[in-house]
Order: C-alpha cells, then sequence, then structure tokens
C-alpha cells in the first residue's frame, strides 16, 4: 500500500554526497576525534537561565536507568548495491555483533530504558513550568519546546551526561558529544490528541531526515494510541524520492513503539527516512529529543541544518547557534593539523584545509542569504524566516 502524501510539489532530495560523511581519507588509518566544546557562557535573550526556578538537579544515579540497557538487536546501514551506487539499506543484527572498525553505520537501536521514573517525573515537572513561557507552533509541528538547554540546568546536565553520552557513542561507533547548537538540547514534541469527530490527528511529525548526526528519542507520557516511530528500511534518498512521488511501500517501513514513558530510541536520524504515526485516541504524546553530533573530525554536516533551525527562531537566536556548531566542527578540523602536521601527507593536509574553507565559505553564504538548502521533509511547508507562533 502507498502512502497518500497530498503534496508531491516538493525539490529533490539531497545528493548523497551532500548529506553523507565524507568517507575517511585513505592516509588517515586511524579515526581522528575532537573534544567536546564546554557549555556557552552567553545565552540568547528569549532564553534566560530558570535554574533559581529548579526543584530538582539532574542525578545521574536517581534520573538515569543504571545500568544503561543494551537493548538485543539493533539496525545497521549495509551496503545495497542492488539499489544503487552509494545506497545502504537496514539489516536487524544482534548489538553484540562485532561492527566495523571506525564505521558511522547505525541506523537505530531497539527502544531501551533511559530514565527511570523519577527522572521521567523530573522532566515533566521542568516541561510544565517552562511550557507557558516557551512553548512555540512551527509549520511543521503543532507545538514544540527549544531552548530547555539554557533555561533548565536540569536539561543540561541531561543532556551533557557522561554516562548517557557514553552509553550512546557505543552504538553509534564513534564518541559523541551533546549537539554544539545548544538550542537543540532536548527539543519537546507534543503530538496531538484526535478531536472529537476526528479518526486521527495530525501525523505527529512528517516523513524526514535530521539535520543533527543522531538523536536519542525519549518518551515521556502514554495513554495514548498510535504515535509510533515510522523508519523506512530502504536508502535515505531513495525513500523520501518515493515518498515524495507517492510511490513510497509502508510495507517497507517498521512501526516502533516506546513500550512506556523513559524509554528511547537512539538513531543516526541523519541517514534514515523517518516520521511519527497520527496519534489514534488517548491523550497528548509527549517526546524528549536530544541531540549529538559525531566527534570524527572529518565529518561534516547537510547544508539544510541551518534551514532546519531557521523555522523555530528568529534568526538573532538560529546564526549564532549555527555559527558555534561550525566553529566546533572546523576546529577539530584546525586542530587536528596542529597536532598531525602533515609532513609525510601533504594530501591529507589541503583536504583538512578545503573542508574548513568550504564549510566556513557556506555558512557565510547561509547567513547572508545568498545560498539556501531545502530541509528535507516529505510536506511543502513555509520556511520563512520568523515563521513560528507563540502559544498563548
Ligand atoms: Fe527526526
Amino acid at each position: 500500500m502507498a502512502i497518500n502524501q497530498t503534496d508531491q510539489s516538493h525539490g529533490e532530495a539531497e545528493k548523497p554526497t551532500s548529506f553523507f560523511p565524507i568517507p575517511m581519507s585513505s592516509h588517515t588509518p586511524q579515526r581522528q576525534v575532537g573534544k567536546a566544546p564546554s557549555f556557552p557562557s552567553t545565552h540568547p535573550a528569549q532564553y534566560p537561565p530558570k535554574i533559581d526556578l529548579e526543584v530538582t538537579e539532574f542525578d545521574p544515579k536517581i534520573h538515569l536507568v543504571h545500568p544503561l540497557p543494551v537493548p538485543n538487536n539493533i539496525k545497521i546501514l549495509q551496503k545495497d548495491t542492488d539499489a544503487g551506487p552509494g545506497c545502504v539499506k537496514l539489516v536487524t543484527v544482534p548489538s553484540s555483533n562485532p561492527r566495523k572498525k571506525n564505521g558511522e553505520d547505525l541506523a537505530y537501536t531497539e527502544p531501551f530504558r533511559v530514565l527511570t521514573e523519577e527522572g521521567v517525573a523530573a522532566f515533566n515537572a521542568t516541561i510544565s513550568r517552562n511550557e507557558e513561557s516557551m512553548a512555540i507552533v512551527t509549520p511543521r509541528n503543532p507545538k514544540i519546546i527549544r531552548g530547555l538547554g539554557f533555561t533548565s540546568k536540569f536539561v543540561r546536565d541531561f543532556n551533557e551526561s557522561p554516562e548517557l553520552i557514553r552509553h550512546l557513542s557505543t552504538f553509534a561507533n564513534v564518541p559523541l558529544c551533546a549537539h554544539p547548537m545548544t538550542t537543540n538540547y532536548s527539543q519537546i514534541n507534543f503530538g496531538e490528541a484526535p478531536r472529537e469527530g476526528e479518526d486521527h490527528a495530525k501525523p505527529a511529525d512528517v516523513w524526514h531526515l535530521d539535520s543533527v548526526d543522531y538523536v536519542l528519542v525519549v518518551m515521556l507520557t502514554d495513554g495514548f494510541e498510535g504515535g509510533e516511530l515510522l523508519v523506512s528500511d530502504m536508502d535515505a534518498n531513495q525513500a523520501m524520492e518515493a515518498i515524495r512521488t507517492n510511490d513510497f511501500l509502508s510495507e517497507l517501513a517498521s512501526a516502533n513503539k516506546y513500550p512506556k514513558p523513559g524509554y528511547g530510541i537512539f538513531m543516526q536520524g541523519s541517514r534514515i527516512a523517518h516520521a511519527v504515526s497520527p496519534l489514534t485516541a488517548g491523550s497528548t504524546r509527549i517526546t524528549a529529543v536530544n541531540s549529538y553530533a559525531s566527534r570524527d573530525v572529518m565529518r561534516i554536516d547537510r547544508p539544510s541544518i541551518y534551514n532546519a533551525l531557521s523555522m523555530n527562531h528568529t534568526k538573532g537566536v538560529y546564526d549564532p547557534d549555527y555559527l558555534r556548531h561550525i566553529a566546533v566542527r572546523c576546529m577539530w578540523k584546525l586542530e587536528h593539523l596542529v597536532q598531525n602536521p602533515s609532513y609525510d601527507c601533504p594530501d591529507q593536509g589541503e583536504e583538512i584545509l578545503d573542508l574548513v574553507i568550504d564549510q566556513l565559505t557556506m555558512a557565510r553564504r547561509l547567513i547572508k542569504g545568498d545560498e539556501e538548502h531545502r530541509v528535507p521533509l516529505s510536506e511543502e511547508i513555509k520556511l520563512q524566516q520568523g515563521e513560528f507562533q507563540k502559544l498563548n
């Protein structure tokens, strides 16, 4: 059965070369990893720290499950030469299987428990305290909260928890850090329940590829039906193209249910096409989406990361946030050159230099509005700057 999409007027999916990480240079025998940046010392005016108002400090011993569990299975990305050059497919393997050295081949994990009951309660209390002043409506989501990493130390410490990041890094097969775009710390997504007379609500999220490398999506509520995480088992580019032309086969997608609040699914959302199915009954579905970046110094972002964030903030917030992230990516590359001058491989030094110049040049063009990259979504939505609406 083809999934019914009402709007196929969207442009082409980004080409693989523009959003897949650049492969490791043949000159680099071992992966080089950058240092996680410390938390910024400035904050956007609209996200002032409200630490004095917090009733609970994040305590990993109380709020995280111990030990953090390893799910039985994960899905990984495997080359799919039948589908075309450079294509991948998703394959289920036991999580104990040895992985390819230095390969960022994670698609996503089975759900596993992340937060204890106390952790879920503390997080929901944090959301309640901030919801009225921070919730917004965007063209894509009925209601979200962003910026909690600045306003809530609980959220900041949860995102930066060394124990959690170590655990997630083993699935990612690369050291990670909390995403350097700090507004990405725990985006809260609210999935609407159906209104009276409706069979189901609007989809909680449309088919898309993430702009950040990895996300951990933690469920914070129960008491609803539907709201499963849908993931295509096909190559991400091909899946997005099929969705836009109404040729997508739902049989080639998996529906993943979170067993209860506190469970999370960790995924390389930048490389898998995914969506959230509409709620069919019950109350609001609330998730916390923590974003993480690969610390592989050679990894680059899909250019649409700039436009993806611009949907949710004013330019005064998303420009500095994006610039910080690009500065971290470039800093890692330059630090690598500082520590490892390319005496015996001049080509490698030049390759890194080109990456830094390209990244900075593109950042300047994006910020000045000289270049734009469409966010890979299944539905046409407007992305004009400032198009968001504050909830009353
Ligand atoms: Fe996503």
